[in-house]
């Protein structure tokens, strides 16, 4: 994820802008750079890679100055490369960035129709494009970077500084966060407020669609429309270690809880409800190439076999080609048959796990297009790959994955869609339906996110079984194999999942009444099968928890405990029903006190035989 960094004030500012770069070296980064308003107008050093590059080029290039901005990137959009890497600079004008414009393909053609030359592969060069073709006409940057950001569509947190306008930098924010902290005759700006902690505790945090200018005697800051905001700093009481878990007492939280924005960045320019159309073109699969395709092969590992399961649900139902799921350690490790008609899918969060980079090489012997669902830009499996579909999640830093499972379900819909409008079996009324369902989501998941209180005294209720079996039937079984994963990866309990039609066929001689059976239940076409099969846990003696639909009939006088999940399309119920699992394992272990973010014998990337 990416970070930002600005200084306006009397010191210099390159090694503060440094330090406090460090300070998000936590959220993780593939290269940096800065840029400060010196004796001879902006200058500015970038470098492919960690910190210590960036500083081995300070050192050869020093950057004087007292006025000034840095950035850490996590790539989204162009490759981790120095061309790449922020700030951004046009006309003496220098900007960073975090987010994604999701307009950033026509505004450069526009641009570049009118004589703009671009050096990087970014969305956000075109902000530097845009405020240096306003500064003509404006006069002023922060009239230029007004009138530039009412062009963008999209999410960003974004620093620019300018040679026109010595001692201050502008800042502006919508849906990606921004804080301003205030010193004596100083002031910072940071994306994240562990960089800056160190120097104030008095903050200021930007809103939706606020632009603001920074010098050394502090803030001023208006709308985007043009009115004066005045807002009182908040005394920010966080330690350091909390303030880059953002105040959750573990990232793991963190993550369960930024699931929202993770779903809307990952969808974002990408669908339209008005057409049913979703827009993944670069993934190399044209409409010949769609109809051509007799089966798609779904490969990953773990969690993000999980994911690649629910996938293949929504490719059956909505592109009707068979879709196979396999763990790419298997698969790898025997010589499967590959036809140049299929399409193989490599799901992977790291994009480096071994046994998906090796099976996709393996599948690559038979010729068939493989295309890479992964989070992280350029890793290994997308560059092993013909195409990638690309996650937003930012970096994940717990061990047990949560966001990166949502994004790449999210990934997967949207491709089972992409294919279904190709193939020409999925019609423009209903996917504008389940496009428009999918951008409901991230509201509900606010809703079934606000049940913690609840799930975790569930938790704390049950943390001392010594087993739990979970339990769903269609799109709900592979979410009963992610919430056993969860469970056993950071809380140690022995948890097994299992479609619910397949356990009079052995686990239930499991059940007695120490056994919490968790049962996923959304109000679908399985419900009244569940129904049964809850009664065939109760008569035996397990408790119930129940995760379903809010209203569905019958099933709270069956259940121990009960969560309520939102009415949704129910082709979506997965990215829903994950929640509570999550957060059930989260507590579960939270109460047993393990060491959650770094679970024993785990690695966040398996990049090991
Ligand atoms: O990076 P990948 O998605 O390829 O990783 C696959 C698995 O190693 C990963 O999902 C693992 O199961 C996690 N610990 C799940 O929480």
């Amino acid at each position: 994820m990416c970070g930002i960094v600005c200084y306006a004030g009397k010191a210099q500012c390159s090694p503060l802008i440094f330090e406090a770069l460090r300070q998000l070296e936590y959220r993780g980064y593939d290269s940096a750079g800065m840029a400060v308003q010196g004796p001879d107008g902006v200058a500015v050093v970038r470098s492919q890679g960690k910190l210590e590059k960036l500083a081995q080029a300070l050192s050869g290039h020093p950057l004087p100055g007292t006025v000034g901005i840095g950035h850490t990137r996590w790539a989204t959009h162009g490759k981790p490369s120095e061309l790449n890497a922020h700030p951004h600079v046009v006309d003496g004008i220098a900007v960073v960035h975090n987010g994604i414009f999701e307009n950033h393909l026509e505004l450069r053609r526009d641009l570049m129709s009118s004589g703009a030359v671009f050096s990087s592969e970014t969305d956000t060069e075109i902000l530097a494009h845009l405020v240096s073709r306003a500064l003509s006409t404006t006069g002023s940057l922060k009239e230029a970077l007004r009138a530039a950001l009412h062009e963008v569509r999209g999410s960003y947190a974004v620093a620019v500084l300018g040679r026109s306008e010595p001692g201050r930098v502008f800042i502006a924010k919508n849906a990606s966060p921004l804080v301003v902290g205030l010193t004596e005759g100083a002031t910072f700006a940071a994306s994240d407020v562990p960089a800056i902690l160190k120097h104030t505790n008095r903050m200021v945090f930007l809103e939706e669609g606020e632009l603001g200018v920074i010098d050394e005697s502090g803030l001023s800051l208006e709308t985007l429309d043009g009115q004066t905001v005045r807002r009182e700093p908040k005394i920010i009481s966080w330690s350091p270690v909390q303030a880059e878990k953002e105040g959750f007492k573990h990232f793991m939280l963190k993550e369960i809880h930024q699931q929202p924005r993770v779903i809307e960045d990952t969808i974002r320019g990408r669908v339209s409800v008005e057409t049913g159309q979703v827009a993944a073109e670069h993934i190399g699969v044209d409409e010949t190439a769609a109809k051509r395709i007799r089966r798609v092969v779904l490969l990953g590992c773990g969690t993000s076999y999980h994911a690649a399961l629910v996938g293949k649900y929504w490719i059956e139902a909505l592109a009707q080609v068979p879709a196979e799921v396999e763990l790419a350690s298997e698969y790898r490790a025997r010589k499967p048959l590959v036809d140049p008609n299929d399409l193989i899918v490599a799901v992977s969060q790291s994009g480096e796990t071994v046994d998906t980079l090796e099976a996709v090489k393996v599948a690559r012997a038979g010729s068939a297009h493989i295309l890479a669902i992964a989070n992280v830009l350029d890793s290994a499996i997308p560059r092993a790959a013909d195409g990638a579909l690309y996650t937003h999640a930012g970096p994940e830093i717990g061990v047990a994955s949560t966001k990166c499972f949502t994004a790449q379900l999210a990934a997967l819909f949207l491709l089972a869609v992409f294919l279904g409008r190709r193939r020409g079996t999925l019609g423009a009324e209903k996917a504008m339906e389940l496009l428009g369902g999918l951008l409901e989501i991230p509201a509900l998941m606010r809703i079934v996110l606000g049940q913690e209180e609840g799930i975790a005294a569930i938790a704390k209720r049950y943390a001392s079984s010594k087993d739990f079996l979970f339990l769903g039937r269609t799109l709900s079984y592979p979410i009963a194999l992610e919430g056993a994963l969860k469970l056993k990866e950071i809380s140690y309990i022995h948890a097994e999942g299992y479609p619910a039609g397949e356990m009079k066929h052995g686990p239930i001689a499991l059940i007695d009444e120490n056994l919490p059976v968790v049962v996923v239940a959304p109000h679908d076409e399985s419900f009244d099968r569940i129904l049964g099969n809850i009664e065939e846990v109760r008569a035996r003696g397990g408790k119930v928890i129940c995760l379903s639909t809010v209203g569905a009939p019958g099933i709270d006088r069956l259940c121990d405990e009960k969560i309520d999940l939102p009415s949704s399309l129910s082709e979506l119920s997965p990215l829903l029903s994950v929640l509570p699992l999550q957060l059930l394992a989260y507590h579960v272990a939270d109460f047993k006190g393990t060491d959650i973010d770094q679970p024993r014998n785990l690695a966040k990337t398996v990049t090991v035989e």
